[in-house]
């Protein structure tokens, strides 16, 4: 599928399809009008009609404002890549939807085959994105942009939809290996030998049953003269059975996932480095696979963290704060950065609080929270703050050591995560970090917006526009 800007008129293209938004209100008035009437098109949202003979593919809009072209054009995509047709062509039709037309197409036109034994056949080669009246310098930087961010989401997704007995976290670190190599990136991966030697007791703990050895992965983006430094923390759950603390069978199944927001941060580091954006990133990953055996860590146990805070172990599968614990700890160690954001798929109680479509956000700086809010708007991503407070901190006392990885009742889950979380974060640090549970957002099993089955790359967008705007 290539896609290609065009600086003509659109008669001027010869394709075989051309798309149009349509909003309901504009219905009536449109030169098809007596035949879409007959379809029984109304031009609802993301609902398409396909005049086959007039090569024409109708997309019903509510506004045409990004959002709403992104997830439209992503429909579109989808029904011509079914049908048997060759190229297509569409306007662009202000300058601020060139982004959402490239995320609609290269997103919603995503699929992933690798275990399929017969590769799907798509006719569709040539999609033309054609505008005559913009200024098109600025149109082709959007657009040479907007395709950074969506093969870097794609390539999140990709790590994400493979299987578990593909992707162990000795497969992480050389997947992170390949793309420092590709991206002229620095990359240092730590072994459990090093990880002992650093005293990651949680983190070791929590990868003990499995056959794969844990890894904690650096990597690192270095443009000359850096305008901020970023670190990125994402926890890299290759598998979680939940260990002893055993999921349902149901709940088990979709949790090849669990590394998500280690997959979020590789593809964050991908796109920075592609647009050379004069900011120096680097990316924690803790990569474990949380299993069950004779040597498994048990509730009950006491943790010894990087940090020295001693961890009661309630429930082993509340893993991931575990692992995030040490490599929080880690990274400030390593790195004085200006920010400090963690991606994690954490809690199934942050889908519960907002759903699957919207990512929690907690920290301590409402600044940042608001920043935040506006760059994932942009990007067309949702967050929400989920608040931290004194109250719900003190669920997760313990009688026998510092702190109990799970809270003592079962509401405000994400939150209680988050504030497991922050005891590692330091004092001076407090107002630089952010954690995004994406538990609800970085992965589906049923299409919405640009989304399709399985890894979204929630967090990729959002941050690359975050990392592009400071
Ligand atoms: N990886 C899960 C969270 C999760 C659940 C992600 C559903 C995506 C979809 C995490 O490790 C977990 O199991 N959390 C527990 C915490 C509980 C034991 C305190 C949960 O959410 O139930
Ligand atoms: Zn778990
Ligand atoms: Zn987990």
């Amino acid at each position: 599928m290539n896609i290609k800007l065009l600086e003509v008129e659109l008669n001027e293209v010869a394709s075989d399809v051309t798309i149009i938004f349509l909003k309901k209100d504009e219905l009536e008035g449109c030169e098809h009008s007596d035949i879409l009437q007959k379809t029984g098109f109304k031009a609802e949202q993301d609902t398409t009609c396909f005049l086959y003979e007039k090569g024409l593919l109708f997309c019903g809009v509510d506004s045409k404002k990004s959002d709403d072209i992104r997830s439209a054009v992503a429909s579109a995509i989808k029904a011509i890549r079914t049908s048997n047709f060759k190229s297509v062509k569409v306007a662009i039709l202000s300058k601020s939807v060139i982004g959402a037309l490239v995320e609609g197409i290269v997103l919603g036109g995503y699929e992933f085959n690798n275990y399929k034994s017969e590769q799907k056949k798509v006719v569709l080669e040539d999609i033309f994105l054609v505008s005559n009246d913009l200024d098109f310098t600025k149109i082709e930087e959007d657009f040479a942009q907007a395709m950074i961010v969506a093969n870097a989401t794609n390539f999140t997704r990709d790590i994400v939809n493979k299987t578990p007995q593909d992707v162990n976290p000795q497969v992480l670190a050389q997947i992170a290996q390949d793309l420092a190599e590709q991206n002229t990136l620095e990359c240092t991966v730590l072994q459990e030998a090093d990880l002992a030697q650093e005293g990651m007791n949680a983190m070791l703990a929590v990868g003990r049953a499995s056959v794969h050895g844990s890894t904690l992965i650096h990597l690192a983006y270095k443009p000359q003269n850096p305008k901020k430094v970023v670190t990125l923390v994402g926890k890299g759950l290759t598998y979680d059975s939940g260990g002893l603390s055993l999921k349902q069978p149901t709940s088990m199944v979709t949790m090849k996932m669990d590394k998500a927001g280690a997959c979020a941060t590789l593809g964050i580091i991908k796109a920075v480095s592609e647009l050379k954006l004069d900011i120096e990133v680097h990316a924690f990953i803790g990569a474990v696979e949380n299993m069950v055996g004779g040597n498994a860590y048990k509730p009950d146990d006491v943790l010894i963290s990087r940090s020295k805070t001693t961890i009661e172990v309630r429930n082993t599968d509340a893993e991931g704060r575990l692992v995030l614990a040490d490599v929080l700890d880690y990274a400030q160690d390593k790195v004085k950065a200006d920010y400090i954001f963690d991606f994690a798929t954490l809690t199934g109680a942050c889908m519960i609080a907002l759903g699957q479509y919207t990512s929690g956000i907690m920290g301590h700086s409402h600044k940042l929270k608001h920043d935040i809010n506006k760059a994932a708007s942009d990007a067309g991503e949702m967050v929400s703050s989920l608040p931290f407070n004194r109250h719900l901190k003190k669920l997760l006392k313990s009688d026998i050591a510092d702190i109990s990885n799970t809270a003592s009742k079962p509401y405000g889950g994400a939150i209680t995560a988050g504030m497991f979380l922050d005891k590692f974060i330091r004092e001076e640090n407090k107002n630089k970090w952010m954690h995004f549970d994406i538990a609800g957002t970085a992965y589906t099993e049923a299409a919405w917006d640009c989304n399709v089955y399985g890894g979204t790359g929630a967090g990729v967008r959002l941050m690359t526009q975050f990392l592009k705007d400071i």
